[in-house]
Order: C-alpha cells, then structure tokens, then sequence
C-alpha cells in the first residue's frame, strides 16, 4: 500500500477519529463522541468540497454586485459581527456552519467591485487576478530567490521587465514586487540613502560621515507613506521638507530649489526628492522634468512616488501627463490600483540596481549561493526589505496575457474619461462646487447650499454630515479629503464597471441628501463607516 494511503487508513483509526468522518464535507462529531478534526493533509474530496464552497460564496457576491449595499448597514453589522468574535474552534466545524460564516463575512465587506464604489483608490480586482491569487497559493511558491522558485521567479522577473518597459526606464532597471505602495516607497527611499553617503551604511548606521542630517523632499500633498519611510529610514521626520504646490497642487519647482539652498547653507545634506506622478488627493502630477533637472545639478536622488498615476501611462491621455517618469532614479507603483489587481501588489523599480544591491544585499552561511549561472544567483532579497514573498507576479502575468495589455490601456482611458465627464457634471449641476478635477481621474468637489454664501466651517460640517448619509444610503460611495484646506468628497474613477449613469445618480444624491431638509440617518454604532483617505 503507499505510503500516503496507509497514513489515510491510521489516521482515520485514530482517537477522536470517527470513521467515515472523511467523507468531503462531513461532520465529524456523531452519537457524542468528541468531534473530530480534518487532517491537514486533505483528500482531492475535501480540496474539492473547499473549493465548491468558496465558489458558491464568490458567486452569491458576484450576484449581489449591483444590489447590496457599498457598505454593510449597521443592522448587518451587528447581526453578524458575533460570528467573528468566537473562542477558538479547537475542533472542526461542519461544512455548513463554514459557509455561513464566509457568507457573513461577505456582507460585512465594502463592494470594491461596485461600480458605484470610487471611495479610495481601490479597483474592483480582475477574473484573472482572482484565480491567480487562488492558484499562487495552491503551488505555494516563495519566491526569496530563484532556486526557491524557479518559475515563479521566471515570472515575477518578466512582469518586472513588463512594468519597467511600461514607465519607459531603461534596460537594465529592475526591481521586485512589493505588498504594496508603501513597502516601494519605503525600498526606493532606502536605495536613494545609502546610495548618499560614502560608506557602507548597513554597516556603520546613519551617523553620516560628517555628521550632517540628510534631507529628503517632498510636496505638501505627498502620501503619507513618504514621512513614514523617512521615519523609518533614520532620516526622521523634521528632515522631510513638505514643498508647497501651485495653483494645480503640484510641487513648486521655484521652492524646492529654494528650499535646497537653504539646507545647504545651513551645512544640511539635501539627498533627494520624493516627487508624486498622481498625489493621494488630487491625481496632481508633479512637474517630474523640472525637478530631475534640478535633482541632476544638485546631485540629489529623484524618487517617484507613482503607486496612483504611473499606469495611466499606458492610456494615450493619461501619457502626457507623466511626461519624466522615465528620468526617476526610483519609481514606487501599485498593480493594485491602476492595474485593476486584487490587494496585494506594489512595485519598486531602481534605474541602477547595484544602488539597490547597496541597500539590501546581506549575507548569511544559510542564503549563501552555490549554482554559478546568472539566474541561479539571482535573489529577490537584494531589491526589497522582505525574505519571504507571497507570488503576487502571477495575478499580474495572468492578467496582461489573458486579457491584454492593451484591454487595459482602454479601461484606463475609459476611467480618465469618466472622471473629465464627472468633473462637467459637478461643474453643471447647481449646488455643486467642483475643489479639483485632477488630470488623473480623481474629482473632488462639494455640496453649497444656495443663498448667501456660508462660512467655510458650515460647509465643512454640511459636507462631513451629507458624506455619512451617502456612505449609510449605500447606493454610491466616495471618501473624503481636504483641497487647500476645504473639506471635499473625493471620487476617484479606477473603476472600469462605472457607466455614465452611475456618475448621474452620484450628482443626484449629493445634491438630494444635501438638501436642508434631509432626513438625517440612523445612527452607526461600527467604525467601518471611518472616513480616512486614502485606504
Ligand atoms: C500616491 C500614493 N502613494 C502611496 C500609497 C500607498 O500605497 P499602499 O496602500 O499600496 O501601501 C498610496 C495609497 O493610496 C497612494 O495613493
């Protein structure tokens, strides 16, 4: 008998074991005895039983796209929420109760893949990223370095390539996949530091030779995962200088160079720029070709924060506005916004990989290498801060080769699309204030009452109250944010199920809910309905 079948035969003889309890799906407890566990080693019946069930709740999901509400009610919420706050299961449960509870889970989710969702700058995920992330896990790859994983990283490096050959760096740049965004920044931000000084910084630690501070800038509508990675990476956060922007929430070129004299004559160590091609708020791009020229005379690293706006590059209106992408010696993105992939799914690209190498590179008896070829040699763990990597980079290879890099250029330009329309509805409509209509699909705007006009603290709590109701009604969502200090709603259209009729039905309950006579809505107890941007 083989092995794996006579450890089938003991193990459904053991205590606590009921006989038959095997069966794909069956309940292992019977006339009182103790129920049982399933072993972890499953059946192809149990694989099975699992994956019909996890079929069965993605398709009641997919059934209620259009029909649930954005966001669980608050009744929902506190039906179910006990169901997630259990003693831990020390036995398995039936099948039955498992189905539930994912059920439950389901209605307790925020519908990304609404079209009517344009809260944050989360897109509804793809079929093929759906079942890449499934089958990433069935193979289980861990790509560290290519002997772990061989054609996974075969993979990961040719959608690397893909990506690089998309934001027009050039040959030779390379990098890795991150969990997201922030991680790139964090890895991109950590190159441009060690590639600052003159001595071995892993080593030695961030003294700085001289001793003087190194100085990192960014705009005041940066992401906050740029102070966070500053903070991270020793340079501290009262060495971040937050540029102001122009009228178009761009940084102000004419201020960084300001900006850079001055630490300079204070015996400071200006070391680079954290531009944004696509800020959080606003979709603004920053001027990218005046601050490289500046980044090239004042030797300071060009870091480009491109998580939101660098794969507008592939739709022919989003191209132009991301004119010096390419010269970045650094670029952070996220597959998981504008490439439509599930959570999660970042990416930093470095123009000389050695600074990367730099950085990253550590040795260890246990990593040491033996195989003498190029790729045998080649470790993920030289580009990023992390060890272990999930295979992200099949959801996205998937995702280009099934439907086409092309499909996606066209859904991106359908999105920025959208957003231009949104943007002349708001302006149309009466008692809408358009506060921005970002080049890169993100809209913000605001409802003003008519009559005389109100103070802004009176707008601001209208809007914060009429952003609730919104939220609570559940037909449409948007988020928040603030544009030269007002209080806005923010729609960001990285949603390629939106049709002009969504967008129609967004201006007609904004301005329905923010009529003064409203009803107010029910009161929620949950924080779920939390309103920070950007998440
Ligand atoms: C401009 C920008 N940078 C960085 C990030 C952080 O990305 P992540 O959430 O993937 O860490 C975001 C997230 O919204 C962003 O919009």
């Amino acid at each position: 008998m083989a092995d794996h079948r006579r450890r089938r035969k003991a193990a459904g003889s053991r205590p606590g074991r009921v006989a038959g309890a095997r069966a794909a799906g069956a309940t292992p407890s019977r006339s009182g005895a103790a129920p049982a566990n399933r072993p972890l080693d499953a059946t192809a019946a149990e694989i099975g039983a699992l994956e019909r069930l996890a079929a069965g709740v993605a398709r009641r999901w997919r059934a209620t796209r259009r029909t649930a509400p954005i966001v669980p009610t608050p009744r929902q919420v506190a039906d179910l929420a006990p169901r997630f706050a259990g003693p831990l299961p020390w036995h398995a449960e039936p099948m039955e109760r498992l189905r539930s509870d994912l059920d439950a889970l389901a209605t307790l989710s925020r519908r990304n893949d609404s079209p009517r969702f344009w809260g944050y700058v989360s897109p509804p995920g793809t079929a093929p990223g759906i079942v890449a992330d499934g089958l990433a896990a069935a193979i289980n790859q861990n790509l560290t370095a290519f002997r772990s994983a061989p054609g996974a990283s075969l993979v990961e490096i040719q959608v690397i390539e893909w990506i690089r050959e998309i934001v027009g760096l050039p040959r030779g740049a390379y990098g890795v996949l991150t969990s997201g965004g922030s991680m790139a920044n964090l890895a991109g931000l950590a190159a441009a530091r060690d590639a600052a000084v003159p001595f071995d910084l892993g080593r030695r630690g961030l003294r700085g030779e001289a001793g003087r501070p190194l100085v990192l800038y960014t705009s005041e509508e940066a992401h906050h995962s740029i102070a966070k990675a500053a903070a991270l990476l020793g340079i501290g956060r009262d060495y971040v200088r937050a540029v102001p922007v122009d009228r178009r929430l761009r940084m102000d070129a004419g201020a960084l160079r300001e900006a850079v004299r001055r630490d300079r004559r204070a015996r400071l160590a200006p070391f680079a720029v954290a531009a944004s091609a696509g800020t959080v708020t606003t979709g603004a791009v920053d001027p990218l070709r005046d601050i490289w020229r500046l980044c090239r005379r004042e030797r300071l690293w060009l870091h480009v924060d491109a998580c939101y706006g660098g794969f507008a590059v592939l739709a022919p209106s989003g191209r132009p506005l991301l004119r010096g992408l390419s010269l970045a010696d650094s670029i952070a993105l996220d597959p998981h916004k504008w490439l439509y992939a599930p959570v999660d799914a970042g990416c930093v690209l470095y123009r000389r990989p050695e600074a990367a190498r730099r950085a990253f590179r550590v040795d260890a008896d246990y990593t040491r290498m033996f195989g003498a070829g190029r790729l045998e040699q080649h470790a993920f763990w030289d580009y990023g801060p992390e060890l272990s990597r999930r295979f992200r980079a099949l959801k996205i290879w998937l995702g280009f080769k099934y439907h086409g890099a092309g499909e996606f250029a066209r859904a991106i330009e359908a999105d920025l699309r959208l957003a231009r329309l949104l943007a002349r509805k708001v302006r149309e409509a009466p008692r809408l204030e358009l506060l921005s209509a970002g080049d890169l699909g993100i809209v913000c705007f605001r409802y003003v009452p008519p009559g005389p006009r109100r103070p802004e603290a009176e707008l601001e709590r209208l809007n914060e109250r009429l952003l609730l109701e919104l939220q609570r009604e559940g037909r449409v969502f948007v988020s928040n944010a603030r544009v030269r200090g007002r209080f806005t709603l923010r729609a960001c259209l990285v949603n390629y199920r939106t049709t002009e009729a969504d967008l129609d039905l967004l201006v007609q309950r904004v301005q329905a809910i923010g009529r003064p006579s409203a009803p107010a809505g029910c009161a929620y107890s949950g924080d779920q309905r939390g309103t920070r941007p950007g998440v």
